[in-house]
């Protein structure tokens, strides 16, 4: 059977990085995903990041003649199953709504004849709004399919409906609406990594000198591990994944095949990176070791050292014989364990984070983790989840300190330092 087709239209919404991760669900499920952004989406998420998830150009100008002349907007639409518009701003509802045609998205919602699925995102005041529900309202008796947005923190500051629901609860709506059965076993796992053609190109993407790792192999780990207590209940930390993510986009961005070994955490995959979805140090372990051979490996993963012995099937219930106990067993030490291993990576970086003694305690770590190089993070501060970091890099050579900086300048110059280690 033909897969399913699903023109998607984004527009410009702080919620627009979203539709990246809603792609990579759709492909999953089997559904080919072709996007059309607006002038204002394109300030939120760039079309080469769109692009690398679809696998495909992205449409955006109605009066590129090129475009127009090779597909335009009719086709677009004619060649889908459904037209999905994630997010929806107030914007494109009004105009919807209104019938105005003056973009290529708009000319394509007023000229098609498929089924359409609005997701809303927006701030509460405008949801609320009375134009805004009378919007509503009029595209509902127009036939168009709506999404309530979920209720919550906004980006904005506010709280109530507005924010766009989450990535699978929309894949799972789309699947509805096309008639076949959404697998969430299919949510996690790889992405695509493929670079369209139309992109080879770009600079960031150009073999030569903008990619210094390019042709290695780069193995990153980020984000904390979950470990459960029972089916309901596990222990966690506070990693936020952040620095691992901008280390693994920055060493795509030089060049890298990079695969990114990621706890739980809510971070869109960072484009052209193959990612691993894992929970437990255990399966972090596994996929560490079925991602062999790697040039270079940072683990930056915050591993929760140790699990609970046994974990029941059941969910332990308060039976009124006092508080269970909870027993734990060590976890595997995955750095240590891959510094003995006989694929083991010619570069093997780990991460320490300190609160007091910062080099001496990473100088310890080097030796007894057996790996090249610790990044010693100092988080005497507000790292956890925070912007910036502070590095010591610890070598058998010596340390380089670096100035407190954002993670992704932190990221970049990790990976320049790591390029000229190669070179
Ligand atoms: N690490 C790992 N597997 C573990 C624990 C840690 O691979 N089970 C890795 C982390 O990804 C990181 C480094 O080891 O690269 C951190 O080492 P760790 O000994 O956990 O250091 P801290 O978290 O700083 O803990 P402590 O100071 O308590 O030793």
């Amino acid at each position: 059977m033909a897969p399913k087709r699903v023109l998607l239209i984004v527009t410009g919404g702080i919620a627009a990085y979203k539709a990246l991760e809603l792609v990579r669900l759709l492909k999953r499920q089997g559904i080919a995903v072709r996007a059309v952004m607006t002038q204002s989406a394109t300030e939120f998420v760039t079309p080469l990041s769109m692009g690398v998830m679809t696998e495909d150009q992205v449409y955006g100008d109605m009066f590129d003649l090129k475009e127009e002349s090779e597909i335009g907007h009719i086709n677009l639409s004619r060649q889908a199953d459904l037209i999905v518009i994630c997010p929806a701003t107030a914007n494109i509802l009004a105009k919807m709504a209104a019938g105005i045609a003056d973009d290529l998205a708009t000319t394509i919602l007023l000229a098609t004849d498929k089924p359409v699925l609005a997701v809303p995102a927006m701030n509460v005041r405008m949801w609320n709004h009375p134009a805004t529900q009378r919007n509503l309202k009029q595209l509902r008796e127009d036939g168009i399919s709506i999404m309530d947005p979920d209720e919550g923190a906004m980006a904005c500051g506010e709280f109530g409906p507005g924010r766009l629901p989450e990535p699978p609860d929309v894949a799972a709506r789309i699947c509805t609406m096309l008639g076949q059965p959404f697998d969430t076993a299919l949510t996690s796992g790889r992405s695509p990594t493929t670079i369209p053609k139309a992109f080879e190109a770009q600079p960031d993407f150009a073999v030569g000198t903008h990619r210094p790792l390019f042709g290695k192999r780069v193995l990153v780990t980020a984000g904390p591990t979950y470990e459960a207590i029972d089916p309901v209940r596990y222990i966690a930390n506070r990693s936020s994944g952040r620095q691992g993510f901008a280390i693994a986009q920055a060493a795509a961005e030089m060049g890298a095949e990079v695969t990114l070994v990621a706890g739980p955490v809510h971070l869109v995959t960072p484009p052209g990176v193959i990612r691993i979805d894992v929970e437990s140090a255990m399966e972090m372990q596994a996929e560490v070791e079925n991602a062999l051979p790697a040039d270079v490996a940072i683990l930056v993963a915050a591993v929760a050292d140790w699990r609970a012995a046994d974990v029941p099937e059941q969910k332990i219930k308060k039976d009124g014989n006092g508080i269970p106990p909870l027993t734990l067993t060590e976890n595997p030490d995955i750095l240590a364990s891959l510094a003995l291993h006989k694929l083991r990576p010619k570069l093997l970086i780990g991460f320490a984070a300190e609160t007091e003694k910062i080099v001496e305690h990473a100088t310890a770590k080097l030796a007894k983790k057996g790996c090249d190089w610790i990044v010693a993070n100092d988080v005497s501060g507000d790292v956890m989840g925070g912007d910036n970091n502070a590095f010591h890099v610890v070598t058998k050579d010596g340390v380089e300190s670096w100035p407190d900086s954002p993670k992704d300048v932190i990221a970049r110059r990790l990976m320049e330092r790591i390029a000229d280690e190669f070179a």
